[in-house]
Formats: structure tokens, C-alpha cells, sequence
């Protein structure tokens, strides 16, 4: 039986930020308008400074790549330091040769968060759809912001955080829990699994249990990441942490 979503296991979270890089490189050469979805939050940090030192080694070309992140903050500028848009700049676009205008962020002070959805679930569209969709997970099964719920939203939407959320993005905004904004603009579930690859990183034992569920578990709102169970080409990449409490066969 091929059981989805696949997984594969490193010793630690540098040789999966190596993996994964050098997947990406692959993919961009293979076609260098690759489009791809990118993730916020601690674990991609390893696969950016990696992505950019294969850039400075002049392994990758980003120059005409696309790319569209996952969710952004909603009531506060891109310009603002706490926003994804700094984030990502700071920790990926400012390092590598991306075209700024091929990098596509929801705009958190649109004053109109249905019609600013509506235009991302376009602008992918347009962008052919996304090849290669990067995934992080919280330890409670969310992905992008889209948070255990009795529903979830199938497409790009406005989202209120939770209080968890905002008190793990504390750090962006000089750890001060009450600056971070109460709402977000998040992709959903079905345009996440619209994608037609997906890599789910998952690093370190606090997502162990999390991974275990989302491996065996059945598909359930209560861990939207559990979907991806429906996906044809979906992979968990893991440090052994993570992979703790998987079994060899499971
Ligand atoms: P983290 O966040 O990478 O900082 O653990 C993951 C997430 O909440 O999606």
C-alpha cells in the first residue's frame, strides 16, 4: 500500500534543511520559473541560510522564480517589522537574487480582507498554481494559520488567532504578546492541497506527538495537517526528534 503522506527521516535538522535545499535547487534548474510556497516560523530558518549559501555558492538561480507565502498578519503594514514580508525578507529574499515582484505575500493592511483574499487565490492561479508547497507545523496540528477548528476554510481567508498563536509570534514583536495582531489572512486547506508537491519540515521533540498523529491519525479538523493524508505527493521531512514516536513500518 503507498501510504501518504510519505516519510523521510534525518539524523537532525541540518541534514533536512540539506535535503530539502537541494531539492529545490533540483526543481529550479529543472525549471527555473519554479513556483514555489513558503512557510514562516523557527524551523525553515535552517532551509533559508541553506537556500542562500547554495545561492552564494552559485548553485541556485532565483532571478525568475515565484513565490507565495502561507499567511501574513492582518492590521499591520509589510513594511512593519514584525509583518512575514520583514521576516522573509530579512531571512531569505534580502539574500538571495529574487525579483521582489515575483514574491507574493497577502497584504495585511488591505481594507478590504475578502477582496485581498480573493486576489491571492488569483494571483496563484495566474502563476500557473504552486509546484512545490513548504510546509511547518504547530505542535497542535496547524498549518499556515489554519488552527484546529470544527470547520476549516477551504480557501484563502481572514483568520482570528489564537491566544497561543500570537504568544508563539511574541518574538517578532519585541516579545511583546499584546502588540501581536489579533487577526491574520492565512491560504486555506484546499489551496494548500491544490499544490502539487508538498513538504511538511517538522523538527524537534515538541512536534513528535503532533507527527505521530498526523502519520496514523485519522483525517480530522481537530489537526488540519492530518489532510494531507489526501494528498498524492505529500512528505514529512523529519529530524529524529520529530520522528520519535513513529514506528519503522508506520
Ligand atoms: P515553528 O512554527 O516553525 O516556529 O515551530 C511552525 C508553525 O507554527 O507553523
Amino acid at each position: 500500500m503507498i501510504r501518504s503522506p510519505r516519510v523521510a527521516v534525518f539524523a537532525d535538522a541540518a541534514a533536512v534543511a540539506r535535503s530539502l535545499a537541494r531539492r529545490v535547487a533540483d526543481a529550479i534548474r529543472a525549471k527555473p520559473t519554479l513556483v514555489l510556497g513558503l512557510p514562516t516560523g523557527r524551523t525553515p530558518l535552517a532551509l533559508y541560510a541553506e537556500l542562500s549559501r547554495l545561492h552564494e555558492a552559485g548553485e541556485i538561480d532565483f532571478s525568475r522564480v515565484t513565490t507565495f507565502n502561507l499567511d501574513e498578519f492582518y492590521g499591520i503594514p509589510s513594511d512593519h517589522p514584525g509583518s512575514y514580508r520583514s521576516f522573509m525578507r530579512t531571512h531569505f529574499f534580502g539574500r538571495v537574487n529574487i525579483d521582489p515582484a515575483r514574491t507574493h505575500l497577502l497584504d495585511g493592511s488591505a481594507a478590504d480582507a475578502a477582496a485581498e483574499c480573493e486576489r491571492y487565490e488569483r494571483a496563484i492561479e495566474d502563476a500557473g498554481g504552486i509546484a512545490l508547497q513548504i510546509l511547518g507545523i504547530g505542535t497542535n496540528g496547524h498549518i499556515g494559520f489554519n488552527e484546529p477548528a470544527p470547520e476549516l476554510e477551504a480557501r484563502t481567508h481572514r483568520v482570528t488567532l489564537k491566544p497561543e498563536t500570537r504568544r508563539s509570534n511574541a518574538a517578532l514583536f519585541g516579545g511583546r504578546e499584546e502588540d501581536v495582531p489579533r487577526e491574520a489572512l492565512s491560504m486555506g486547506m484546499g489551496t494548500i492541497l491544490q499544490a502539487r508537491a508538498v513538504v511538511l519540515l517538522a523538527t524537534g521533540a515538541p512536534k513528535a506527538a503532533c507527527v505521530e498523529r498526523v502519520v496514523n491519525g485519522p483525517i480530522t479538523t481537530a489537526l488540519p495537517a492530518s489532510f494531507l493524508q489526501l494528498h498524492p505527493d505529500a512528505v514529512l521531512m523529519l529530524d529524529e526528534p520529530a520522528a520519535a514516536r513513529l514506528t519503522p513500518n508506520s
